[in-house]
């Protein structure tokens, strides 16, 4: 450690809108003072017009990295050099460096969802996958169903214009209206539906039957009542928070060519409840 010290702290971001609750900073700083890094992970609420200028500051080598979240996932692509493959499928990027001089995009989402699905030991091949919501997050979620060989997604979403807008990147999709419940094996809460206690989907759990998987993005609070009717009818449950975990783990191996660890520890950092 020396005079220049200040110049070496490398500095990584998550941008969003809101941002306050983002559990980032404390994974990453978690991460990165075990591993001895000499870095700093902070939050940091955008507005549309500054993306640009928070990606030069990539360009220019102020910030090192930048994970991003709601709402944009899709916007940042117009500021990017290059994407990763799952990126460019998506067309979402969660997780932005610089390599060889170029702002490259990567989507972590995608693989932290199938390492997710595949630590609960539910095998998706062959199943019929429903999905609620049609935000940032689900291409990612499609694209990682689709690789892990599910017979089928239907989709719905309360404004089906963003549904629709869908099928131009997975047109083997099916869109069926909000309030509509087809046949599953799976259902994914992919809405935001949940972060509020009084939050409900409509659903007749009693007809739905026991033994599907349900899922929730949602891990804070960490058993929303999707969830919780979900069990009480005897199905399988799940949140969002290892999904959660192994983006931010993928997303710290980019950056630092380390895979920082995902023990009880870290999933309990992640209880906010
Ligand atoms: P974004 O859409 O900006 O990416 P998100 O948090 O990723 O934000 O997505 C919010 C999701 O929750 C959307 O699918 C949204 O539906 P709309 O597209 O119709 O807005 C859904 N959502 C939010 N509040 C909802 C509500 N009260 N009822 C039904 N769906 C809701």
């Amino acid at each position: 450690k020396g005079i220049f010290e200040h110049v070496m702290i490398k500095k990584y971001l998550v941008i969003g809108n809101p941002i306050e609750h983002s559990l980032s900073p404390k994974l990453h700083n978690y991460w990165i003072k075990k591993n001895n890094i000499n870095a700093v992970y902070e939050k940091k609420q955008l507005k549309e017009n500054d993306i640009n200028n928070i990606i030069s500051e990539v360009r220019n080598g102020k910030i090192d990295g930048i994970n991003v979240t709601v709402p944009f996932k899709k916007l940042v692509i117009s500021f990017i050099d290059k994407l990763s493959s799952e990126a460019n499928e998506t067309q979402s990027v969660n997780t932005i460096c610089k390599e060889n001089n170029k702002i490259v995009g990567y989507n972590t989402d995608a693989s932290g969802f199938e390492l997710a699905i595949r630590k609960t030991n539910y095998d998706v091949k062959g199943k019929k996958v429903f999905i609620l919501g049609a935000g940032g997050v689900v291409p990612s979620i499609i694209l990682a169903l689709k690789k892990m060989g599910t017979s089928k997604i239907i989709l719905s979403n309360r404004t089906k214009k963003k549904a629709e807008a869908l099928k131009k990147i997975y047109s083997d999709l099916e869109i069926i209206d909000w309030g509509e419940i087809p046949d599953f094996n799976m259902i994914i809460n992919a809405t935001s539906l949940g972060l509020k206690e009084d939050d409900e989907i409509k659903l007749n759990y009693a007809d739905i039957g026991p033994n599907k998987l349900f899922y929730d993005i949602i891990y804070s609070p960490s058993k929303t009542k999707f969830l919780s009717k979900a069990k009480q009818f005897g199905n399988q449950i799940e949140n969002g928070k290892t999904m959660f975990a192994y983006q931010a783990q993928l997303a710290f191996e980019i950056w630092h060519g380390i895979k920082p660890t995902i023990d009880t520890k870290i999933l309990k950092l992640l209880d906010n409840d």
